[in-house]
């Protein structure tokens, strides 16, 4: 939610920002600025996506080698220029750039609004720039003194990233629950929301704290707590190619990302499963076995597609462990009155490691004493800081708004987690975790050959890219499958769909089929297989359109589907991860199909970094 990007240094700021903010669009799309100082400050912002910023500016000053950018995700005020960041303070000396909410803004107005502000947007970022301007009026103090005050005032979430057009030698930025990292460079250094602006510059990053203050020159660096006391910065080098944030010569990243999954799933396995030795090796799992191994029950806790690898792993968990797992949506988890007991194992599971509902409902369990174990894409993000232990997902960078290739990370990540805890427990036989090695083993060719022709999709997608809604159902496995099909249909292509059990149908949602509906199956050979192939036959009846996921050599739903898309056979606990691939690639292809922005759709950010 929103980006930000800030640079100080001998070069000229504003073309790495621009840049920056277009690495950084993921986070939020609806309007862009930035500021600069040239014998004050120049301030430039525009309704919309980077590139009519850019337009914009074309002509004008843009001299500056200290400068500060924002990309926006409105929460407080509708997107337009006002109400775009960077925000300039009342004496027009200040401006600043924000991304969380500032949740007592409305009484810090009135405050202000009582001493004779006025104020030009909406926004609580406005807000909380006056407000140390005012602190700083009123005691007479440095910018960064004001900001201290200023932040032991206020509740809610940010980062904050100050010029003041006196000092155009100084960047103040501080942090509470959401991500900043400072990249190190030579006589220079940069801010930004994740490391993708700065990695063309620098490899050193410094990752900020919660409640951590950066005051950055040129040649300097300095850490300090809101007590004011002095930090010395850990300097880490970051793992992350330029390629890899890159479009690498596909239309869009949701298309990259979903065909990189044969790679991210090898990636994920690599150094960790051995189907020949019979071992999975992750230290994570192994430092913890015993507290896993002995949890009376596991909470899964994630929001949307990291809720819906949650579900597949409470299936996989609970059959291979026979540990009860459940598994919350972290937004409702962090405001009930949870019973989190003894031993218990939190699960987290988040891509970007920064959702707030998801980090609030960790810290929640933490108190109460569980143990935290992250599944998680992100290296050093926030919830990797506060989790006992876990596993990344070694997927890279996602930027595609919609999940995909983190998703089946997740799955394969699970999967291996539960199959240790189940070999270390002796609650499946030596046959079955040699076969689930090798299946495993296998998910990434198999992920290969699915995505080896995809046309047969592309025209499916076409053919049914006008329809208003559509039902996904699966059961078993399957079932979270079929919701995670349906999310990424509507995020992705505005069609109303919703993910059911398949027999679950018939207590409601049957009353909405007729020959307009198309109905998605996720029909895969398993357990439930029978059991599927009569809840088509019963959409078939009342003449629904289905349109199946079916095994490779399914002779049976063919002839009764419309249409079928046709994945390699796999063992039913490895299925998920590949039957998930054709609906991706139905969502991508339909979104296409209908002329919509699939990587960056209405609405939405990468990183829900509000609650
Ligand atoms: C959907 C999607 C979202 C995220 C959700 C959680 O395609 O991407 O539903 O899965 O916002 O995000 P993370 O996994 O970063 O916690």
């Amino acid at each position: 939610m929103c980006g930000i990007v800030a640079y100080i240094g001998h070069r000229e700021a504003y073309p790495i920002i621009l840049k920056g903010l277009k690495r950084l669009e993921y986070r939020g799309y609806d309007s862009a600025g930035v500021a600069l100082v040239n014998n004050g400050l120049n301030v430039y912002k525009k309704k919309g996506r980077v590139a009519e910023l850019e337009e914009s500016v074309v002509g004008k000053d843009l001299h500056s080698n200290i400068g500060i950018g924002h990309t926006r995700w409105a929460t407080h005020g509708e997107p337009s220029d006002r109400n775009a960041h960077p925000h300039v303070s009342a004496n027009g000396k200040l401006a600043m750039i924000h991304n969380g909410i500032i949740e007592n803004y409305a009484q810090l107005k009135k405050d202000l609004q009582n001493k004779g502000y006025q104020f030009k947007s909406d926004t609580d970022t406005e807000v909380l720039l006056n407000f140390i301007e005012d602190i700083q009026r009123n005691n007479q103090c440095t910018l960064e003194e004001a900001l201290r005050i200023a932040l032991k005032r206020v509740t809610g979430a940010y980062v904050i990233v100050l010029i003041d057009a006196e000092h155009p030698d100084t960047l103040i930025a501080a942090r509470k629950g959401s991500p900043l990292v400072i990249g190190v460079g030579k006589g220079e250094h940069f801010l930004a929301s994740d490391a993708s602006p700065i990695i063309e510059y620098t490899k050193e990053v410094v990752y900020v704290n919660d409640y951590e203050l950066a005051i950055l020159r040129g040649d300097e660096l300095i850490l300090k707590n809101l007590g004011n006391e002095k930090l010395t910065p850990y300097i880490q080098k970051l793992d992350l190619e330029l390629a890899a944030i890159e479009k690498g010569g596909y239309d869009h990243f949701m298309l990259k990302e979903i065909f990189e999954q044969p790679d991210t799933i090898f990636d994920c396995l690599r150094g960790r499963l051995d189907a020949t030795a019979g071992t999975i090796t992750m230290s994570g799992v192994q430092n913890y076995l015993e507290q896993l191994v002995n949890a009376p029950r596991i909470i899964i806790i994630a929001c949307g597609t990291s809720w819906h690898a949650g579900l597949v792993a409470e299936y996989v968990i609970e059959e291979l462990c026979r540990i009860p797992v459940e598994v919350e949506y972290a937004s409702e988890f962090r405001y009930r009155n949870p019973i989190v007991r003894k031993g218990d194992v939190i699960i987290a599971i988040s891509q970007s490691g920064e959702t707030a509902d998801t980090i609030v409902a960790i810290e929640k369990a933490k108190e109460q004493g569980a143990i935290i174990f992250g599944i998680l894409n992100v290296v050093g993000s926030s919830i990797a800081r506060i989790s006992h232990a876990g596993a990344y997902t070694h997927a890279g960078p996602e930027i595609g708004v919609a999940s995909t290739k983190a998703f089946t990370a997740q799955l394969v990540v699970l999967t291996m987690v539960a199959l240790k805890i189940a070999h270390a427990k002796k609650s499946i036989s030596e046959e079955l975790y040699s076969t689930l090695l090798k299946e495993l083993h296998e998910v990434p060719g198999k992920a290969a050959t699915i995505l080896k022709d995809t046309d047969a999709i592309k025209k499916i997608a076409e053919k049914y890219k006008d329809a208003a809604n559509a039902l996904y159902l699966g059961r078993g496995y399957n079932f979270p499958i079929a919701l995670e099909g349906a999310l990424k249909l509507k995020e992705i292509s505005y069609i109303h769909a919703e993910g059911y059990p398949a027999a679950e149908m018939k207590h409601g949602p049957i009353a909405l089929v007729d020959a307009s509906l198309s109905v998605y199956f996720v029909a895969t050979k398993d357990t439930y297989y029978e059991k599927v192939v009569s809840n088509i036959q019963e959409i078939k009846a009342r003449k629904g359109k289905v349109i199946a996921v079916i095994s490779e050599g399914d002779e049976t739903i063919g002839p009764m589907a419309d249409d079928v898309m046709i994945i390699p056979e796999a063992h039913e606990i490895v299925a998920p991860m590949l039957s998930v691939i054709p609906l991706q690639l139905l969502s991508y292809y339909t979104g296409v199909a209908r002329g919509l922005d699939v990587d960056k759709p209405r609405n939405l950010a990468k990183s829900v970094t509000v609650e």
